[in-house]
């Protein structure tokens, strides 16, 4: 292992390299026999186009193309939308496309904004009595909210701003540990550069009250800060998305099962989803296939999205289904409620030419029509896997991505998919028999 490192190099200064410095670099210590036509590949068609993607981070020798997707015939509050995904995972599009269209003839989804309250944190050490917060907040608070006033103008102007702050205190972490809890309204933007801004600036007044306020005893004036950030646990920037159909409409054609059977199986799906830990989070990783196919596509930030979904699972002390299904006079209900924090404004919305083109395709929606369609969208994909999982199971539809995956790995031809297609149908498909069927093809040999 020390060999390996030694041979091959260690290197300052690489972030001053320009893009092809760092290919060549790459290409001589760790990829012998590989070109620069490898990395240039997948390049944009212009220069420029291509400067504003390496522009988003640092060290790029390359841009990584995934699949950019769309699923129609969703309807949503009433309105129809083609959704935009992007998602490496075959079958994904595919679910959510028959998802929609099933519930396009049942009433579509409903989606509700519940709350849009996001969160920020400023954690400080303080010499004084946790009792003397009270007294002091009103202060601190007009302090802070006058010396970010230049900072919240704008985003006020925009319904958005500095709602609330409370102050706690955190003894199990010191008995000195104080926590300003900052909430926050963001309007169509995530807000986190504006959140972030705030509370730097907050953590600078902080400073300067403790040494200049006459509210402070002198024994009260010790204070040091140690971080501002905001946090993406987000439980009160929620949205809620349903659907509900009388059950003898529930019909899945070509399942095996009838509506009432479907029904029952799929509730108790979703009853051991809620129950089972195991079970809870691949049926979240289901719901989150869909979201974070949206928050891609549409330049969001998909780490911030996940994290606070699965800290919302949890938030009972155990980690539960998101979505919930009931029975009611007949009628089955199934719904998500999932924290999502989303922006249709700023950052990579603006800058990514296809975050751009995915907000047109939608029709330009503000933030809180987004995390109705992103949570449609993962209640589709939650139900296409119940689906499939309760009746014919998971592998039939995963199965024909796989084996066209592996054709192209193979650069089988379109007659040559066609055959092998129609030979696996009902075949179990592995990458190995999919390469001994071609083999035989291509040698004239007998195959069937
Ligand atoms: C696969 O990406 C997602 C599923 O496992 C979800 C689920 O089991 O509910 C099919």
């Amino acid at each position: 292992m020390a060999e390996k490192i030694q041979n091959n190099g260690r290197i300052n200064g690489f972030s001053k390299l320009d893009k092809r410095q760092r290919r060549e670099w790459l290409l001589e210590k760790f990829l012998p026999g590989r070109t620069h036509a490898e990395f240039r590949h997948f390049e944009a068609a212009s220069e420029d186009l291509q400067q504003v993607f390496d522009n988003f981070s640092e060290n790029t020798v390359a841009s990584f193309p995934l699949p950019f997707g769309v699923a129609p015939n969703f309807l949503i509050n009433g309105t129809a939308y083609a959704v935009p995904m992007v998602t490496e995972e075959s079958s994904v599009v595919a679910a959510a496309s028959s998802s929609a269209k099933y519930w396009l003839t049942r009433g579509g989804f409903r989606a509700e904004v519940v709350a849009t309250e996001k969160l920020g944190q400023l954690h400080f050490r303080w010499a004084g009595h946790p009792d003397r917060r009270a007294a002091l907040l009103p202060e601190l608070e007009a302090r802070l909210h006058g010396a970010t006033a230049g900072i919240t103008d704008r985003m006020e102007a925009r319904g958005g701003g500095v709602r609330g702050i409370t102050w706690k205190h955190l003894p199990n972490v010191d008995p000195q540990c104080y926590q300003l809890l900052v909430r926050f309204g963001t309007g169509d933007s995530m807000g986190a550069n504006f959140i972030n801004t705030v509370l730097e600036a907050y953590a600078t007044e902080l400073e300067v009250w403790s040494a200049t306020s006459t509210a402070l005893h002198e024994a009260e004036r010790e204070l040091e800060v140690i971080m501002a950030i905001l946090s993406n646990h987000t439980p009160n920037c929620v949205v809620r998305a349903a659907v509900s159909c009388p059950i003898e409409a529930m019909n899945i054609p070509g399942s095996g099962v009838d509506a009432a059977d479907f029904v029952r199986r799929f509730r108790l799906a979703v009853a051991i989803a809620h129950e089972d830990t195991h079970r809870a989070v691949t049926h979240n990783k289901g719901i989150m296939n869909g979201i974070d196919a949206v928050v891609l596509a549409t330049g969001n930030d998909f780490r911030a999205v996940e994290s606070a979904a699965h800290a919302f699972a949890a938030e009972t002390g155990r980690y539960r289904s998101l979505s919930r299904c009931r029975i009611e006079d007949e009628v089955f209900h199934f719904e998500l409620t999932v924290p999502l924090s989303l922006g249709t404004v700023g950052g990579l919305t603006r800058l990514h030419p296809l975050a751009d083109l995915a907000l047109d395709i939608l029709g330009r929606p503000g933030a809180e029509e987004l995390m109705c369609i992103a949570a449609a969208t993962g209640l589709a994909q939650n139900f296409a896997a119940l689906r499939s999982l309760v009746t014919t199971g998971i592998q039939q539809g995963h199965m024909k991505m796989h084996l066209q995956n592996i054709l192209s790995s193979l650069q089988a031809s379109p007659p040559e998919r066609r055959q092998t297609a129609e030979f696996f149908r009902g075949r179990t498909v592995s990458h190995h028999g999919v390469r001994q069927y071609l083999d035989r093809l291509r040698e004239g040999g007998v195959v069937g």
